[in-house]
């Protein structure tokens, strides 16, 4: 019989079903659950992008502007690049999607480090790209490592910084270097998610090395520390060639309209930016001292999330957590069967987080 899904497609891990916290409390028979699972922003969206999108939305019968033309104007003047070095995406998972579609030829290598975002590998597998594997060293991408695993062959090499599920962050100096010493004609995808979160100094975008290298991407996103996740709405930055190339795939409407108008606002909102990066500070120290205190070994981060070793495992912990209505993400997946990950929540979460982990720990 004739094959319907492609081989590729069957053969992926289907994404975990998750369901709707309200659902969830209903089959538990509980109320007020707090999820720390989604690494989102606990503060919730930015004032400013809600003003204007509730000011806006009596266009959304119009089809919104397909080349995000007063996005990508005030990015540029906020990044200091031309406007046609910036892209969007529907949230920059899209772009993932987007740039291994442009790329990638069936049997082509991409390099993925282990364990990273989930999706790189996914979106490479459906494209019948070839994965090679580079393990984290102690938690870190291990970037000498890279350079070693690439080949005549490699045509992708996807770099999270800071990493998740990690939390390590690379230096821009290390970043600098990698790129110094790989052949030019490697795609690199720089995922900075999460980057405005780091507190290390020497942790920063790697914005200013596209011009060393063409085919750099530095992928970021609203969906964090701007608190836009819904929206769905990422951007990312590359030179003119991949662009248009990048171009061609996407969708010509894929950011909607709302989006735009949010993220545009999102832009101007330094204080809530603020705001949302001294509470993610505080929440990390707050819950540090709170594990040092009950003797569990955590990661540190340089993101709003982190890792924690539990001695009952991931998944019963997860389990155990689910069930006093604290959803946290178990790390089994990952390939990290002893660990759970948390973003940092409000105070009041972050305290119940402690006092729920305390109770189903004892
Ligand atoms: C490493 C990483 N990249 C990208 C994303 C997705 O971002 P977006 O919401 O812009 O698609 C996430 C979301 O969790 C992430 O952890």
């Amino acid at each position: 019989m004739k094959r319907l899904i492609r081989e590729c497609i069957e053969n992926l891990t289907p994404y975990p079903p998750g369901k709707p916290i309200e659902e969830l409390e209903r089959e538990l028979g509980i109320v007020g659950s707090i999820k720390l699972a989604s690494n989102e922003n606990p503060l919730g969206p930015s004032p400013k992008a809600i003003r204007a999108i509730k000011e806006n939305i009596n266009n959304i019968h119009r089809y919104p502007d397909g080349s995000s033309y007063y996005l990508r104007q005030k990015l540029a003047k906020k990044f200091g690049l031309p406007m046609s070095k910036i892209i969007l995406g529907n949230g920059s998972n899209e772009l993932i999607k987007v740039i291994v579609h442009t790329f990638l030829s069936p049997d082509d290598e991409v390099i993925l480090s282990l364990p990273t975002f989930l999706l790189y590998e996914k979106v490479v597998q459906s494209f019948e790209g070839k994965i090679v594997t580079v393990p984290l060293s102690n938690f870190w991408i291990d970037l000498p490592a890279i350079l070693t695993a690439v080949s005549s062959k490699t045509k992708i090499i996807f770099i999270n910084n800071p990493n998740n599920p990690t939390g390590k962050a690379l230096k821009k100096k290390e970043i600098s270097h990698f790129l110094n010493s790989l052949s030019p004609d490697v795609v690199v995808v720089l995922d900075e998610a999460y980057i405005e979160f780091a507190t290390d100094p020497k942790v920063v975008s790697a914005v200013e090395l596209l011009e060393s290298y063409p085919l750099l991407v530095v992928l970021r996103t609203f969906s964090k520390v701007y608190g836009l996740a819904g929206l769905r709405i990422g951007f990312g930055f590359t030179s003119e060639s991949v662009i248009e190339g990048m171009n061609l795939v996407r969708q010509p409407f894929n950011v909607n309209y709302l989006a735009q108008v949010g993220a545009l606002a999102a832009l101007d909102d330094d204080k809530f930016v603020e705001k949302t990066l001294t509470l993610t500070r505080d929440g990390l120290e707050f819950l540090y001292s709170q594990l040092d205190r009950i003797g569990l070994k955590y990661v540190p981060t340089q993101t709003n999330f982190f890792l924690i070793k539990t001695p009952l495992g991931a998944g019963e912990t997860y389990q155990r957590m689910l069930r006093e209505g604290v959803i946290v993400r178990s790390m089994e997946s990952f390939g990290l069967s002893d660990y759970i990950r948390i973003n940092v929540g409000l105070p009041e979460e972050n305290k119940r987080f402690v006092k729920t982990l305390e109770k189903i720990l004892s």
